[in-house]
C-alpha cells in the first residue's frame, strides 16, 4: 500500500454506514419513488452501493461538479460541469447523493440549481462530512459519518484523480 495513505475506515465499516443510510432512506420515502441525483465523479461508488441496499424503487440521474480537479487547493467557486438531468424532476422527490461535504459550497450550489427546477422535495445524502459540528450553513438530511480535517481518498473519492478504486477510506499526506 502507498505509504502516503493511512487507513481510517475499512470496506466493511463503510458498508455498515451505507446500509444504515439505505435503511433510513427506504423508511422515509416509501411508497414514493424518489429521484436520486449522484454528484459525479466522487459519488459513483457510494451511489452504486446505496441503491442496492434500498428496499424501495428509485430513479437515478447524475450531475457533475468540480471543486478541485487536478489542483492542490479547492476553487473558491464551484464549477458545475453538467447540470442537465435526463429525468424531469419537477414535482418529484429528489435526493442529492454526494461523497463528502467540506465547506458545502458544492452542495449549496447544487441545491440552488435543482430547487429552481421545482421538485416536490429536495434533500441531501452525504457519506462523509469533514470535522464534526462544523457550521456549513446547510442541513445534511442523511449523513454517513464524520471524518477529521485531513484529505480523504478511496471508495470513489480521489486525490488528483487517483485512489477512487480503493474499497476502504484513507487519509493522504498531500
Ligand atoms: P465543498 O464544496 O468544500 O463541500 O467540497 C466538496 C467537494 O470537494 C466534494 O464534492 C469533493 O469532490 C471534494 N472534496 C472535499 N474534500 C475532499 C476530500 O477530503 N477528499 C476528496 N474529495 C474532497
Ligand atoms: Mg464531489
Amino acid at each position: 500500500m502507498d505509504e502516503k495513505l493511512k487507513p481510517i475506515l475499512t470496506a466493511s465499516e463503510v458498508r455498515s454506514v451505507v446500509k444504515r443510510l439505505a435503511g433510513e432512506i427506504s423508511a422515509d420515502y416509501g411508497p414514493r419513488v424518489p429521484v436520486l441525483v449522484g454528484v459525479l465523479k466522487g459519488s459513483f461508488v457510494f451511489l452504486a452501493d446505496l441503491v442496492r441496499f434500498l428496499s424501495i424503487p428509485v430513479e437515478i440521474d447524475f450531475i457533475q461538479a468540480n471543486s478541485y480537479g487536478m489542483r492542490e487547493r479547492p476553487l473558491q467557486q464551484v464549477n458545475i460541469d453538467k447540470d442537465h438531468l435526463g429525468i424531469d424532476i419537477s414535482g418529484r422527490d429528489v435526493l442529492i447523493v454526494e461523497d463528502i461535504a467540506d465547506r458545502c459550497l458544492t452542495l449549496k450550489e447544487l441545491v440552488a440549481r435543482l430547487q429552481a427546477k421545482g421538485p416536490a422535495s429536495l434533500k441531501t445524502c452525504v457519506l462523509f462530512q469533514k470535522v464534526e459540528g462544523s457550521d456549513v450553513g446547510l442541513k445534511l438530511d442523511y449523513l454517513g459519518a464524520t471524518v477529521g480535517g485531513g484529505f480523504v481518498v478511496g471508495y470513489g473519492l480521489d486525490y488528483k484523480e487517483r485512489y477512487r478504486e480503493l474499497p476502504g477510506i484513507y487519509t493522504i499526506d498531500t
